[in-house]
């Protein structure tokens, strides 16, 4: 085996599927999925329990067969050239797998050993590796004896002992306390910042969205919504919804609020309304000012924050086109 990286046969694409596809038995984990990734992206992979990160991902690191379709890692296809996709990817599997009964430095040996580098030259590396994982006193620590956190952080070390220009991250923020989160997070911030292109999954989009600069939502493997994450805060930020109960006049204030530009659905229970606005906080006040003015007495009128995760539960229930 070798240790020298193929040459990247498109270098500003990490991520090429058309139309991938996985099927297991009747199920359809995967369904036509189409997305790119470019060199140097931080992209976040979303999507409830199930909803096929993990095939999508495993598909990506050729541990998988596409059912159809096809994935393209810097050109190289995943099925004709999994040599190649190997040796330029690090796919951090969502659990952590065997060699238990091995200290940190052994663990990350065996795993360079295995990617044919040399002793010296392994050396040097597993030290790099643990430097930047922070686990460099940890080297003649048992795995077992390793926090959650810890542990978390040296899978993320081993998938680095081959410096793979991709990196397929399956949850590997999950399980973790904030603190170790914020660790986690800020050695991926490193890790971008050594060009390192990172696709990295989780069903919590607020626990990504701060450090990804793209995402790519998946629901019933199909994706949802793809594109920067300036689109998807544009998207789905500026809704809130806002209970209203009116002294009198409600049909009046039905009038009203279906008039409102802004008011994108009404449900109405006699003389109470709950109102979908596309406003923010701040600018929900100008809805009561507005029935104020036409004459309707409010007995009250309570916005409800929109939450990042309430617009992202919208979009997988399919509410957000
Ligand atoms: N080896 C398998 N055999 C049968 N069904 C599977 C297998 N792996 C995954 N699935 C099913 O495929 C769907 C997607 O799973 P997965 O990719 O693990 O989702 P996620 O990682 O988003 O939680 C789920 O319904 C899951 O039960
Ligand atoms: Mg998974």
């Amino acid at each position: 085996m070798t240790s020298s990286k193929p040459r990247l046969m498109d270098p500003e694409t990490a991520v090429k599927t058309n139309s991938l596809s996985r099927k297991f038995g009747d199920l359809h984990a995967v369904k036509s999925l189409d997305i790119t990734i470019e060199r140097g992206d931080i992209c976040g992979f979303i999507g409830p329990n199930g909803a096929g990160k993990t095939t999508t991902l495993k598909m990506l690191s050729t541990l998988l067969k596409p059912s159809s379709g096809s994935a393209k890692v810097f050109g190289y296809n995943v099925e004709a050239n999994p040599a190649e996709v190997r040796r330029l990817v690090g796919y951090m599997p969502d659990q952590f797998g065997l060699y238990r009964d091995m200290v940190a430095g052994e663990y990350l040996d065996f795993f360079a050993a295995a990617y044919g580098l040399a002793s010296a030259e392994r050396r040097t590396i597993i030290g790099d590796v643990l430097e930047l994982t922070d686990l460099k006193d940890k080297k003649e620590v048992p795995i077992t004896a390793l926090s959650r956190g810890m542990q978390q952080r040296l899978s993320l070390a081993r998938v680095l002992v081959h410096d793979p220009e991709l990196l397929l991250l399956d949850e590997p923020a999950s399980g973790l306390d904030p603190r170790a989160r914020i660790e986690i997070r800020a050695l991926l911030t490193e890790l971008s910042n050594m060009e390192k292109t990172i696709f990295i999954s989780s069903h919590i989009l607020t626990e990504l969205a701060q450090m990804c600069n793209k995402v790519v939502i998946i629901e019933q493997g199909e994706v949802l919504f793809a594109g920067t994450v300036e689109a998807l805060y544009e998207k789905l930020a500026p809704q809130i919804v806002v209970q209203i109960q009116v002294k009198e006049n409600a049909d009046r204030a039905e009038e009203v609020l279906k008039q409102t530009a802004q008011v994108e659905s009404t449900e109405r229970d006699e003389d109470s309304f709950t109102v979908t606005l596309v406003a923010d906080e701040e600018d929900a006040a100008f809805l009561a000012t507005r029935l104020i003015e036409a004459g309707i007495p409010l007995l009250s009128f309570t916005p409800e924050k929109a939450h990042l995760e309430d617009a992202f539960m919208r979009i997988t229930e399919g509410k957000v086109s």
